[in-house]
C-alpha cells in the first residue's frame, strides 16, 4: 500500500483536504497528514486525526514528535509527498530550501516525488515571485496541479481556486505509478556541447546548455532507473545519484559512450555533438597574420548512429534540432540511425532556456506534439514513452511464452 503525505496549508481550502484524503483511501493509499499552523486554524488536526486513522504532524515541537523525528521518518516512508491547498508561502518556502515549520522541514528532508495544489488570490497567484517558485520546483520535477478560475473566497473571480478534487488525485495516482517505473533500466545519457580545441586557447563549440539531456538523467534517476550522464561542459551542477562522466570533445564522448554501452538498457543522446573539429589541435596558440585563414575541419564519428548495428534489446532515442519540416527530417533521422523514438524540437524555441516544445516522433503511429513545458516536463514525457515502448517490446516475448 503506497504512503503519501498529505501537506496541508494556511487557506481556506484547507477543508477540501478532507476530501483529497478520502478520495486517496478509495485507491488504497495510507494518508498521513503534515499541517503547517496556520492551517490548524482553517481544520482541527483531529478532523485529520480521525479520516487518516494516524497522528497528525503539526507541532515540531510537541512532546513525542521527536522520539522518532517525525519530519525524518515520515520523509524516509513516504512514497510521494501531496500538498494540497498550498499557500504562496509554502511555494515559496519549497522552492528556496526555506525549513522552518513541519512542512517545509519534510519536504527538504524528502526525496520522494512531490506534487503541489496551489490556492491562492488571483494577483498572489500570477505575481512574478509565485510563479518563479513554481517554475523553480516544476524544472526539479515537482508536479503542480494548476488552479482553476472561478469564485474566489476573497470574492475575486480568477484564477487561484485549488484544482479539482479528482485532479489532484489523479496527479497523484500518476505520479505514484511513475514513482518506480523505470527499475532495473540503465539509462545512458549524453548531454551538453562537444568542444573541439583549435589550439590551447581557441575552439570550436556549439550554444547547448546540457539542460535537456541533464533533466532526463534527472528524471529516469527519479523513475528508478541507473543512470550515466555522459557530459559535455556545461554550466550546470552534476547531477546527484547518478554515475557522472565529463568529457570535451566529441572523441572523448564517443569514447565515454563506447564505455558504458554494454550495460546500458536505453541511451538517450540529447548531446549536441560537433559535427566537425579541426584536423589538427595545434599545441603552440596560433598566431595571426595580414590575410584571411582557413580553418581545416574533419567530420566526427556520429556518436548515436554508430549504435544502431549493435542495439540488440536496447532502446535508442535521439534528438532533432530543425528549422523546417520537423517530422520529416525526424523520420529521416529515426531510420538511418535506427531509433526508437526521436525527440524532434524546433531550435528556435529550444537552445538555453527551462522550457521546450517538441514533436516525440515514434516508429509506428502519429507523432505527438508536446506544447511549451518544463524541460523536467518534456524529460518525464520521454520517460513515459521509454516506458511504453519498453511494455511493447515486452508484450510479443509474453505472447511467445503463452499462457502459464
Ligand atoms: N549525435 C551523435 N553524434 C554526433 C552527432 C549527433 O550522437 N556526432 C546525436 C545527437 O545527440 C542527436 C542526434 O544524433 O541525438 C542528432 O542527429 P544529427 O543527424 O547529427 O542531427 P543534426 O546535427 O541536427 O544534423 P543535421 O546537421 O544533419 O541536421
Amino acid at each position: 500500500m503506497p504512503m503519501v503525505v498529505l501537506g496541508v496549508t494556511g487557506c481556506i481550502a484547507a477543508y477540501k483536504a478532507c476530501e483529497v484524503l478520502r478520495e486517496l483511501q478509495r485507491f488504497e493509499v495510507d494518508v498521513h497528514v503534515v499541517m503547517t499552523s496556520a492551517a490548524t486554524r482553517f481544520v482541527g488536526p483531529m478532523t485529520f486525526e480521525a479520516l487518516s486513522r494516524h497522528p497528525v504532524f503539526h507541532d515540531q515541537w510537541a512532546l513525542g514528535a521527536n522520539s522518532d523525528i517525525r519530519h525524518i521518518s515520515l520523509a524516509e516512508a513516504a512514497d510521494l509527498l501531496l500538498v494540497a491547498p498550498a499557500t504562496a508561502n509554502i511555494v515559496g518556502k519549497f522552492a528556496r530550501g526555506i525549513a522552518d515549520d513541519p512542512l517545509s522541514t519534510l519536504y527538504t528532508a524528502t526525496v520522494a516525488p512531490t506534487v503541489i495544489a496551489p490556492a491562492m488570490n488571483t494577483n498572489m497567484f500570477d505575481h512574478p515571485a509565485v510563479q518563479e517558485n513554481l517554475a523553480t520546483l516544476r524544472s526539479r520535477g515537482v508536479r503542480i496541479v494548476e488552479p482553476g478560475s472561478g469564485y474566489l473566497a476573497c470574492g475575486w473571480l480568477g484564477r487561484g481556486r485549488l484544482a479539482e478534487v479528482g485532479e489532484i488525485v489523479e496527479a497523484t495516482m500518476a505520479a505514484l505509478a511513475r514513482r518506480r517505473d523505470l527499475s532495473g533500466e540503465t539509462v545512458l545519457v549524453t548531454a551538453g556541447p562537444t568542444v573541439e580545441d583549435i589550439d590551447p586557447v581557441r575552439f570550436v563549440s556549439n550554444r547547448s546548455s546540457g539542460r535537456m539531456g541533464y533533466r532526463v538523467a534527472e528524471a529516469a534517476r527519479d523513475r528508478g532507473a541507473q543512470v550515466i550522464l555522459v557530459s559535455g561542459p556545461t554550466e550546470l551542477p552534476a547531477p546527484s545519484g547518478l554515475e557522472y562522466v565529463s568529457v570535451r570533445s566529441a572523441e572523448e564522448m564517443a569514447r565515454a559512450v563506447q564505455e558504458h554501452f554494454d550495460h546500458a538498457t536505453v541511451v538517450v543522446a540529447a548531446a549536441a555533438v560537433a559535427d566537425y573539429r579541426p584536423v589538427a589541435v595545434s599545441a603552440a596558440k596560433l598566431k595571426k597574420g595580414d590575410g584571411p585563414r582557413t580553418l581545416e575541419l574533419v567530420r566526427t564519428e556520429d556518436i548515436l548512429g554508430s549504435l544502431g548495428d549493435k542495439k540488440g534489446e536496447r532502446l535508442l532515442v535521439g534528438f532533432a534540432a530543425e528549422t523546417e519540416n520537423l517530422v520529416d527530417r525526424a523520420r529521416a533521422k529515426m531510420s538511418a540511425k535506427k531509433l526508437d523514438l526521436i525527440v524532434a524540437n524546433d531550435v528556435a524555441d529550444g537552445f538555453g532556456g527551462e522550457s521546450n516544445a517538441a514533436v516525440l516522433v515514434r516508429r509506428a503511429g502519429a507523432p505527438v506534439e508536446v506544447p511549451l513545458v518544463s524541460k523536467r516536463e518534456l524529460a518525464d514525457r520521454i520517460c513515459d514513452e521509454i516506458v511504453e515502448l519498453r511494455a511493447r517490446v515486452a508484450e510479443p516475448e509474453k505472447a511467445k511464452a503463452g499462457p502459464r
